[in-house]
């Protein structure tokens, strides 16, 4: 999600870090910082905004003759998960007496804990961020050796993280590890370089190491030793990157938009960790301000939101209803803030947004709470508008989207607004052992995602097959409706094939006069509820001569009857099967996109972020 880069060596240390966070800037850019090592002591220069802002106060601070002293440093490029993008919450963080510096990569779930046991014994914390509890952790364990210092914070830490650590007291070293966050160094002559990400690393040096979990890595201009976190020496290979800087950006993917499809098993793992409690068989809501009373108070949702995070709101249409029996609308954020909707005083009214900037799901927020409803956000970006005005919600975690075409953020969407309706379902009719079920069934999304990933050249030959088709037609029933919808919203974005996203019963009300050997239909007839009516439909589409393309669970041999293609999706229940079964359309539309020679991650007439109407 954010940035991490460390120095030590012959180079202009300040002009090397800057350059690797503008080459990490892609992965998001509310705030950055610098803290480099001068004389012994260690300067911290932060600025909110883009890396830009960070440079020009570094000019001003630190002007070049001022800085030829300067033996080594960290940085970081800050995407918000704890705090807002402020000076205070950016990187790096510092203990109380400035002598040890750290950035961080991750999330630490135990920092609430952490913090109040470390302000007991004295410690002050300036920032609202997780990470600053990793400075003072390290601080408290320090006894002279800062390798030992940080693997006995380590072993306290919960979570997530790739770190750089510096300290005044040994200012010829820099400390990495990692948890879950990738770290590489990158190995040169007589300099050492710390990442996230080799795009920071590659126009310095091919040579890098990667660091594996629980691994600390001692870092001098001449070498690298890295122990276990028991101190056990352990020895890494060098590998060799030829990527060229470009493509180290994406890391080596051809696509942004392809890049964050294949993220979203780390993606959903983010959106979901911390949010499962496994005692209670239940969610945890903790950015929502509502306590279980208000929470069973809540009678009707309404969500309002734009495209994907709209679909996503179709599918926690279904979540709410079926597992808390709270009745849910789901509304065009343009529509909700211009026709007068009905809001009573225990509706909740959630906006769903990845950018959480989108202009009609904004006004609907700001219309909804004028009309008293209790207002709730669901977005990626920390910070961002609609989060700000709407005071409570969830984060999704995603980490930076950057393709135009929405796609881990509407699968983090999703799985948080399960989690959401959980918890609403357990406070209401769900069974302690079905609330169980469905905890597991959370966990196992990941590795469902994953499982259709390893099958992406399965999926590439499929589409290359259709790739010259002008029209196409989606069609799912109960939880894969939404999906049909995404599905088809996908294709049209990237690739400009005409494509409609139906519910499978309403083809027979006038959509399917456009079926004919020229439109392929893209059936969803997973193994859930409703696949023997969408194998009706899929009959109905071949009458006319259509191919059907059929995602089916593996397994299951019946569906090769009913179709010309097919895409195997792992078993899962009815809640779950529509995650991998998104990520499988996902796949399928950025291979046709890709073999019509699209423009994938800036499709033409589309924006990110539409904050106009
Ligand atoms: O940032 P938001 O989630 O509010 O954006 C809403 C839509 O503009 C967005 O989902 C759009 O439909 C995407 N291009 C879909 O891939």
């Amino acid at each position: 999600m954010c940035g991490i880069v460390g120095y030590i060596g012959k180079r202009h240390v300040v002009n090397t870090l800057i350059d690797g966070l503008k080459r990490l800037e892609y992965r998001g850019y509310d705030s950055a910082g610098i803290a480099v090592m001068e004389n012994n002591s260690i300067s911290v220069i932060k600025a909110k905004g883009k890396v830009s802002e960070l440079q020009k106060k570094v000019a001003e601070k630190l002007p070049a003759s001022a800085s030829s002293d300067i033996s080594s440093g960290i940085a970081h490029t800050r995407w918000a998960t704890h705090g807002p993008p402020t000076e205070i919450n950016a990187h790096p963080h510092t203990d109380n007496s400035g002598r040890i510096a750290i950035v961080h990569n991750g999330i630490i779930d135990n920092y609430v804990e952490l913090k109040k046991h470390l302000s007991a014994k004295g410690h002050k914390f300036v920032s609202e961020t997780d990470s600053e509890v990793i400075a003072h952790l390290i601080a408290e364990c320090f006894e002279g050796d800062i390798v030992q210092a940080v693997a006995a914070a380590l072993k306290k830490l919960e979570g997530t993280f790739g770190i750089a650590v510096m300290c005044a007291d040994t200012p010829d070293v820099l400390v990495a590890a990692r948890r879950g966050s990738p770290i590489v160094i990158g190995v040169g002559n007589s300099e050492t370089i710390i990442a996230s990400d080799i795009s920071a690393i590659i126009s310095y040096t091919k040579r890098v190491i990667f660091l594996n979990d629980n691994d600390i890595a001692m870092v001098s201009a001449e070498g690298i030793d890295i122990r276990s976190l028991d101190n056990v020496p352990v020895s890494r290979e060098t590998a060799h990157i030829d990527w060229d800087a470009e493509a180290a950006e994406k890391g080596g993917y051809e696509h942004f938009m392809l890049k964050e499809i294949f993220e979203q098993p780390a993606a959903i793992s983010n959106a979901i960790r911390g949010r499962l409690d496994e005692t209670q068989a239940n969610g945890i809501l903790s950015g929502l301000n509502l306590s279980a009373r208000e929470m069973a108070m809540i009678n009707r949702i309404v969500i309002a939101s734009c495209g994907t995070s709209m679909h996503a709101g179709m599918m926690a249409e279904y979540y709410f209803e079926d597992l808390a029996n709270i009745p849910t609308e789901v509304e065009q954020a343009a529509e909700f803030r211009y026709r007068n909707p009905i809001i009573e005083p225990n509706t909740l009214v959630l906006a769903i947004s990845q950018s959480g900037e989108t202009a009609d799901t904004l006004a609907a927020v700001r219309e909804a709470a004028n009309k008293g409803a209790i207002v709730a956000g669901i977005c990626n970006v920390v910070g961002s508008t609609i989060a700000r005005e709407t005071g409570q919600g969830l984060y999704i975690h995603a980490g930076p989207e950057i393709g135009v075409a929405s796609t881990k953020a509407f699968t983090c969407q999703v799985a948080v607004l399960l989690i959401m309706a959980l918890k609403f379902g357990r406070g209401r009719r769900l069974s302690r052992h079905d609330g169980m079920k469905l905890v597991e069934e959370i966990k196992s999304i990941p590795a469902l995602v994953t499982q259709v990933l390893e099958k992406a050249s399965d999926i590439e030959r499929i589409a290359k097959k259709y790739a010259d088709a002008e029209d196409f037609f989606y069609i799912g029933r109960g939880y894969l409706y939404p999906v049909a919808m995404e599905g088809a919203l996908k294709l049209k974005e990237i690739s400009y094939i005409h494509a409609e996203g139906y519910h499978a019963a309403e083809l027979k009300h006038g959509p399917i006069a456009l079926l004919e050997r020229k439109v392929p239909v893209i059936a969803l007839a997973n193994d859930i509820p409703g696949k023997d009516k969408m194998i009706a439909n899929m009959q109905e589409c071949r009458a006319r001569k259509s191919p059907v393309i059929a995602t089916a669970t593996i397994g299951d041999e019946e569906i090769k009857t009913y179709s010309e293609d097919i895409i195997w999706i792992p078993r899962s229940s009815q809640l779950i099967t529509p995650i991998p079964t998104v990520v499988a359309l996902q796949l399928f539309s950025y291979y046709v996109a890709k073999e019509r020679g699209c423009s994938i991650d800036q499709p033409r007439n589309l924006a990110k972020s539409v904050t106009v109407e």
